[in-house]
């Protein structure tokens, strides 16, 4: 891979486009900044709403300043700016408002780009710019931000249906094996399935948009996935067999951390994405604690919990050995604004040196800091990613989406943690953070540190997910010569 591109009269140009969330952001951000680095143009193409959050919590300027060819640029994604756009927003408003909306300013944005845009890597979410792109002519890449093996279980939906896996029957037992996914016959139950699929009709209408997104996202020149060879060879494997190009660059904020540590050295500050205020207090909390005798809880930026499900972890947690440091995001209890807050001042109240609460955390950092000992998690693919880096073993209690099926991968394939799928009790969490944490500290311990150790290996000159990308820089600069001469 250049690491400078200036010797190149015209670098290609790419543009990024994620959906509008925190977790795809981050990825997409970290791969765009990866091809900045190579020296290509980039066009980051960001919510309106999304943007000015980016300016208001993150120095934009000095972004700038680093990465000159880099733009961001902005669109609607169609609802107003002072909708409050928290929890799972997205879901009822995809189709009829989003994609609606986003398709039209997506395409505006194109037509009148200076330079043309030579490809376009986008969001799996967000399909129709595949359509798009195949308007104007323009290469398409996309990138799915969610885990491999999620995309797989998606893509097989229709053969589970087929062989009469799907639907679940409401009464049945969801331990069952799922048999017609290749590659995962020996461990995916019906409890592991993506949420969507426990819908009691085959018929249902997101089930079967996230297959058509999945299923169309073929159509694409290429694929992008947010992985290493090395955690997910065969199901890689499997995907490969009905697209021969995907690209396998991850963990992308590891990538990232090689190329620019070999760039500027170790000290180097990185640029963050947050969309909300990072509370840095939380680190100067952990500087005060013992080595690995702190679990980190926090839920990604969608999760809602009720306020008993919060109340559970709260008393699981002070009934356990260890202290924690947990994040509680601005409304996200479901119930009325703020409503949840009394269960954490409760919290505060008996855990003064026990625990720390924050609204939101430098997650990155915190998972690197020698306090922390295990991450209690939702299993959102970014935070089981860095989690995996840092070496640290995990309790997951997955929501939805595809975290259901990562939670599986890292207790029973990975072997790296406890899956609390389904269940939120003050028993169970107190058992699993005291196995982690205290019991059988040692033994996760040295899983999770192995598994780190092969992890970041990749991202490192000669891995895997190092040459990969090198192989994607290279072949998105000779789709934009192909695209020059046509
Ligand atoms: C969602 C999905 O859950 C995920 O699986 C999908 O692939 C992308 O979108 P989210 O639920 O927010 O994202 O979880 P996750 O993927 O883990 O992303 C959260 C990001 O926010 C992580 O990169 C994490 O480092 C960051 N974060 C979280 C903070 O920086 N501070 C916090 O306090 C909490």
């Amino acid at each position: 891979m250049e690491q400078d591109g200036s010797s190149q009269s015209h670098p290609p140009h790419v543009l990024v486009f994620p959906f509008p969330l925190q977790g795809h952001i981050n990825s997409m951000i970290k791969l765009a900044e990866l091809l900045a680095i190579a020296g290509f143009k980039l066009t980051f193409l960001n919510s309106h709403h999304n943007h000015e959050r980016l300016v208001k919590f993150n120095n934009i300027a000095a972004h700038s300043e680093r990465y000159p060819g880099f733009q961001f640029k902005t669109i609607t994604d169609g609802l107003p700016l002072d909708h409050p756009r928290s929890g799972n927003w997205f879901l009822d408003t995809l189709e009829d408002t989003i994609e609606l909306k986003m398709k039209e300013s997506l395409r505006e944005v194109l037509v009148n780009s200076s330079p043309p845009v030579d490809c376009i890597i986008g969001d799996g979410v967000l399909s129709f710019a595949l359509d798009v792109a195949k308007e104007l002519g323009i290469p398409i890449i996309i990138f799915h931000t969610n885990s491999p093996r999620s995309f797989w279980v998606s893509y097989s939906i229709p053969d589970i249906i087929q062989a009469g896996e799907l639907p679940i029957n409401g009464t049945e037992d969801m331990d069952r094996l799922i048999t017609t996914v290749p590659g995962m016959e020996t461990y995916l139950r019906c409890r592991d399935l993506p949420t969507f699929c426990r819908k009691l009709d085959i018929e249902d209408s997101f089930m079967k948009l996230v297959v058509k997104k999945t299923r169309k996202s073929l159509q694409a020149d290429a694929l992008i996935l947010n992985t290493a060879e090395e955690l997910d060879g065969p199901i890689l494997s499997q995907i490969r067999t009905k697209c021969p190009r995907v690209y396998a660059v991850g963990p992308l904020h590891a990538q990232l951390n090689t190329r620019l540590n070999a760039k500027h050295g170790e000290s180097y500050d990185h640029f963050s994405n947050t969309l909300w205020e990072v509370d840095k207090s939380c680190i100067f909390w952990l500087n005060k604690q013992p080595n690995r005798s702190v679990i980190y809880v926090s839920f990604g930026s969608i999760t809602s919990t009720s306020r008993e499900q919060l109340l559970e972890l709260c008393y699981g947690l002070l009934n356990s050995k260890t202290n924690f440091l947990f994040i509680v995001r601005p409304n996200s209890v479901i119930g009325k604004d703020g409503e949840g807050e009394d269960v954490v001042m409760e919290l505060m109240e008996k855990s003064k040196d026990r625990g720390y609460i924050v609204n939101w955390a430098p997650q990155e950092a915190v998972l690197n800091h020698p306090a922390i000992g295990g991450f209690f998690t939702h299993n959102g693919w970014n935070s089981t990613l860095e989690s995996i880096v840092a070496g640290v073993p995990m309790i997951c209690w997955p929501y939805f989406a595809d975290q259901h099926v990562n939670s599986r991968v890292v207790s029973e394939v990975w072997k790296i943690g406890f899956d609390m799928k389904d269940v939120c009790d003050r028993k169970i969490v107190e058992k699993m953070v005291n196995d982690v944490m205290v019991d059988r500290k040692e033994e996760f311990a040295k899983s999770a540190s192995g598994m780190a150790k092969v992890t970041n290996q990749s991202v490192n000159v000669g891995g895997s997910s190092y040459s990969n990308l090198d192989c994607l820089v290279e072949d998105i600069r000779i789709m934009s010569l192909k695209k020059l001469t046509k």
